[in-house]
């Protein structure tokens, strides 16, 4: 059984609908540790060396954010810039996370339609996230394509946020129990729209 770390990072989330069911969907997992990094640190004060020592004991490490300016919330990247230093994380001794898995879970107003070349926001979401893609392959970690639940904006029924949060479940519990084909799945644009189209995970 893989050990999975959810690094979690939402400013809100009392007025969360999504994030905060995926959220629900996962915390009880055995080998998962869901990590809340705005309730850990309200004063933005992280903790290098726990963090560090957290990232270690896992094999998989997952970015859970709402998308924030096409990007993550503030702490996200503050966690970034001082957790993923250079002798650790990447460069000639920086060795800690190699091999390990890296997936971001990611929520969107925008729809599907939005994130294309031609639509309103001009970019994919692959293109918009090649940041942290970038990030991975530098820490020699193995990069999954985004787990992107997208057109939030328009507003979700019940059910649909059910769906969704049912299958951020079985993805994790597929990741932590090793069934997915990796190199398969790095050939979608989304892991979630793979996982549920083609059977694999329902
Ligand atoms: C400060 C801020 C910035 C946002 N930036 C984007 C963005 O760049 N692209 C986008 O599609 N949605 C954007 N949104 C919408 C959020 O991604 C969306 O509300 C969120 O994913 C919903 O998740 P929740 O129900 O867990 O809060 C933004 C929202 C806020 C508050």
């Amino acid at each position: 059984m893989k050990k999975i770390l959810i690094i979690f990072a939402h400013p809100a989330i009392a007025r969360s609908m999504i994030n905060s069911a995926m959220r629900d969907a996962v915390t009880d997992l055995e080998a998962v540790t869901f990590h809340d990094l705005y309730a850990s640190y309200p004063d933005f004060l992280i903790d290098v060396t726990y963090e560090q020592q957290l990232c270690e004991a896992h094999d998989i490490i997952i970015f859970q954010h709402p998308f924030y300016w096409y990007s993550t919330p503030a702490i996200m990247k503050e966690w970034m810039d001082l957790v993923l230093e250079h002798g650790w994380a990447y460069g000639k001794h920086g060795h800690a996370l190699e091999g390990k898995v890296f997936l971001q879970a990611l929520t969107a107003g925008g729809d599907d339609a939005a994130y294309q070349r031609h639509g309103s926001n001009t970019f994919t979401i692959n293109e918009l996230t090649s940041p942290y893609r970038a990030t991975a392959n530098l820490c020699r970690m193995e990069w999954l394509p985004p787990f992107a639940i997208l057109g939030i904006h328009r507003g979700l029924p019940e059910k649909t946020i059910r769906d969704h949060a049912r299958l951020y479940r079985n993805t994790v519990i597929a990741l932590r129990d090793d069934t997915l084909d990796i190199s398969a799945i790095q050939q979608q644009p989304y892991l979630n729209i793979d996982l549920s189209t083609s059977g694999k995970i329902n």
